[in-house]
């Protein structure tokens, strides 16, 4: 008797979690592909820790080690496979640098900036490249 009553009890508890799972599904849908990060505040950053060596319009070229700085304006760019997924290419250069290249990893960076500047930065630089 209690055995069946368990049963009905768990069955009950997980058609709640399934239907708890679909609506949580419907309310927080994946992260869009193009950043949500706002532009102003990424510009604040970007004018005191990024442009010496990206330039203040984001066109780059400066070479320390390795890779120059890219041009942000230049579609051509943006046309490089590496780039194809923008922001996550972008998110992870800032978080985890490109160390042979001189780029900071900004996560590690005393202070580190935190994922909301990081998603910030990639609005401006969306900004920046002029593209739509
Ligand atoms: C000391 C110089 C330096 C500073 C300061 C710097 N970067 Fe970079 N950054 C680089 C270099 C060099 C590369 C190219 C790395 C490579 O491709 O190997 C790069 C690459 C990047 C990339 C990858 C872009 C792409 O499309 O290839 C992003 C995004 C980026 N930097 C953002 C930033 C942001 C945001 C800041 C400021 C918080 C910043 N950088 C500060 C040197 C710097």
């Amino acid at each position: 008797m209690s055995f069946t009553m368990n049963v009905r009890a768990a069955g009950a508890t997980m058609i709640t979690l399934a239907v708890l799972g679909a609506a949580m599904a419907y309310a927080a849908p994946p992260a869009p592909a193009r950043a949500k990060g706002n532009a102003a505040a990424g510009k604040a950053i970007f004018t005191v820790k990024c442009f010496a060596c990206h330039k203040l319009d984001g066109t780059g070229g400066v070479k320390l080690t390795g890779n120059p700085t890219p041009n942000w304006k230049d579609p051509k760019t943006w046309a490089d496979p590496k780039r194809k997924n923008a922001d996550a290419y972008m998110r992870d250069c800032i978080t985890n640098g490109k160390l042979p290249s001189g780029m900071v990893a900004w996560s590690k960076a005393s202070p580190p900036l935190k994922p909301a500047d990081i998603e910030n930065l990639i609005a401006y630089i969306h900004v920046l490249s002029g593209r739509k």
